[in-house]
């Protein structure tokens, strides 16, 4: 299958094929943090995060949620849907942690009320900041696009912190984007791994994601492996 580099991203490496309306997208082992201020790399985690993400979409799409992901077609890459990005950047959070943490003065682990939904702006130049519906409007997006981050947020939370739970991690919080196919249909897309959810061990609390390379904890590739083994290595639910 012929492959043209489309667009090269932190993580990420985005391909077109000779399909028409259909991506390659192949995950790289390379990390970066604190809008790539902070740069980093180990063996194995494209493979980690490739097979964690096709794992949780061919879930989600299971239970009723719209995703771009077709199939895993080598260890490193999944054959996708072409979207429409929307510049938005969907965080939902169940726990206090990072920029929450900091925003409403609450240690990290205090759980919350009931899920929050974020929007942020997906602008690096700007750091992506987190906007409310006027804003986003000023950039011209519509009220049904918002209403679906929004919804889509809570469906993917209400479907994943109980995938999570079962296999004793505890979802703290996640990020997913969203994009519209051919048809204009809207869906769930980019990727679900520990570089985008906090996912903590529910009986020691220890943090299993990208929390491990932000801050330096040690054990990062360790942290992916074990997160991949309990997704991928569970009872299929
Ligand atoms: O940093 P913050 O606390 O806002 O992150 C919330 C969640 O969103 C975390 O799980 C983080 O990994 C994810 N995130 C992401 N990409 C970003 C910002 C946040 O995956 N650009």
């Amino acid at each position: 299958m012929g492959r043209t580099l489309l667009y090269e991203g932190k993580a990420k490496q985005i391909f077109e094929t000779d399909e028409a309306g259909v991506l390659l997208h192949r995950y790289k082992d390379e990390a970066t943090a604190f809008n790539a201020r902070k740069r980093g790399s180990w063996a194995g985690k494209g493979r980690a995060n490739a097979a964690i993400s096709a794992a949780i979409f061919a879930y989600l799409e299971r239970r009723g949620i719209p995703t771009h992901f077709i199939e895993q077609v080598d260890e490193v890459t999944l054959k996708t849907r072409r979207l429409q990005m929307l510049p938005v950047e969907v965080v939902v959070r169940n726990v206090a942690a990072g920029s929450l943490s900091r925003l409403l003065g609450y240690e990290e682990g205090r759980p919350l009320r009931a899920p929050i939904v974020e929007l942020c702006y997906k602008n690096d130049a700007l750091g992506d900041p987190m906007l409310n519906w006027y804003h986003f409007r000023e950039l011209g997006l519509t009220d049904e696009e918002l209403g679906f981050c929004e919804g889509l947020g809570l469906r993917v939370n209400a479907a994943l912190r109980p995938f999570f739970g079962e296999r004793g991690l505890e979802l703290v919080d996640f990020k997913i984007e969203v994009g519209r196919d051919a048809e204009g249909r809207m869906m769930l897309a980019d990727e679900i791994s520990p570089d985008t959810c906090r996912l903590w061990d529910k009986k020691t609390g220890e943090r299993l994601d990208k929390d491990r390379f932000r801050r330096d904890l040690g054990g990062v590739e360790e942290a992916y492996e074990e997160v991949l083994r309990r997704v991928t290595g569970g009872e299929d639910s």
